[in-house]
């Protein structure tokens, strides 16, 4: 008998395309650039939110090698507001797996509304002190992890690993084959990991220019993105940056600019914005775009990646009320 999972599953490795929205703006056309986004953030499953975008792409060939492979638990690691966690735990609900949060730090009561559903989903959380949240990579904790837990399939923290890289792969080719006429093409991603941007730029040829937004502070992100590639034997020849300049101060950080912009964005064009990463990317794009970056004609793919089940945690922190779905 076909069950929801086998549904499930057949959905997930038929994973249909998603749409390429091209916006309409006088700071484009005063520019002669044209911009186009890649509704990655409609790719999940309607009982499942937050199984959404780069999520979704990063875990597809996971899931099927955890199925493959005969295990039943996945563990994870993440912080407390982590999008990876609540798309984990919602893919266990999804595809019939037991899931196992490492979260960093201490619990703190009542749970945000990212471990809630999280828990809501199955999910076992697990607190580790931030000092033992540093040794997850290390043998001798993961030793520990299975002494607890017993038999699981791991991923890492944000999902990066060769199967993350391969999701996004197919949806960098995607893009490629949307866009296939367009020239010159510049695609763009948010970067945590960077994971995503290493997945998608190994799409893309020479004739393609790719830019990362890293949502955290620091100048690591080009050395992670190269280490990704390196480590799991993928090339790209694709001309690739960096641009370290709009992380509005570190992860999860903002300043009322940016909530601003993304609240204009969503006027502008109903579709909403997270604030930890796509809104950020979105920000420093028009940023460079009115600064005179790219050249006349260029056509730039800029990838929504989703993120949109932080938001409410992130307008209860902070008193705000970002929209986190389009208008009805
Ligand atoms: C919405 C969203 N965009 C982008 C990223 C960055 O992905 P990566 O960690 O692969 O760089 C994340 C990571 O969690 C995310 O949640």
């Amino acid at each position: 008998m076909y069950s929801a999972i086998d549904n499930h599953l057949d959905t997930l490795v038929n994973t249909k395309s998603t749409p390429l929205q091209e916006l309409s703006a006088d700071w484009l056309s005063q520019k002669t650039v044209r911009l186009f986004v890649k509704r990655d953030d409609l790719l999940s499953f309607p009982d499942a939110p937050e199984f959404r975008g780069n999520k979704w792409r990063k875990m597809k060939y996971n899931l099927l090698a955890a199925k493959q492979e005969g295990h039943h638990t996945i563990l994870t690691f993440g912080g407390a507001y982590s999008n990876h966690i609540a798309a984990t735990a919602a893919a266990g609900k999804l595809f019939g797996f037991r899931t196992i949060g490492i979260i960093r730090g201490e619990e703190t009561l009542p749970l945000n509304p990212t471990l809630r559903r999280a828990k809501e989903n199955g999910m076992r959380l697990h607190y580790v002190t931030r000092k033992d949240y540093r040794k997850k990579k290390e043998t001798d904790f993961n030793r520990w992890l299975h002494q607890l837990f017993g038999s699981f399939y791991t991923v890492p923290e944000g999902g990066s690993n060769a199967l993350a890289l391969r999701g996004c792969q197919e949806l960098g080719t995607e893009i490629r084959l949307q866009v296939e006429d367009k020239k010159p093409l510049y695609v763009t991603s948010a970067c945590g990991t960077g994971g995503t941007f290493a997945g998608l730029i190994t799409a893309f040829d020479k004739t393609t220019h790719a830019i990362g937004f890293p949502a955290l502070k620091g100048d690591f992100m080009e050395r992670e993105i190269r280490l990704f590639l390196e480590t799991y034997q993928h090339s790209s020849t694709a001309s690739w940056t960096i641009n370290n300049n709009f992380h509005f101060g570190g992860f999860a950080k903002f300043q009322p600019a940016l909530i601003t912009f993304m609240q204009e964005f969503y006027d502008a064009f109903q579709i909403p914005l997270d604030p930890l990463y796509t809104g950020k990317m979105f920000y420093g794009l028009k940023e460079l775009i009115q600064d005179g970056y790219f050249p006349k004609g260029a056509n730039i793919v800029a990838v929504h990646t989703g993120g949109l089940q932080g938001i409410a945690g992130f307008n209860r922190r902070y008193g705000l009320s970002l929209p986190n779905k389009k208008p009805l």
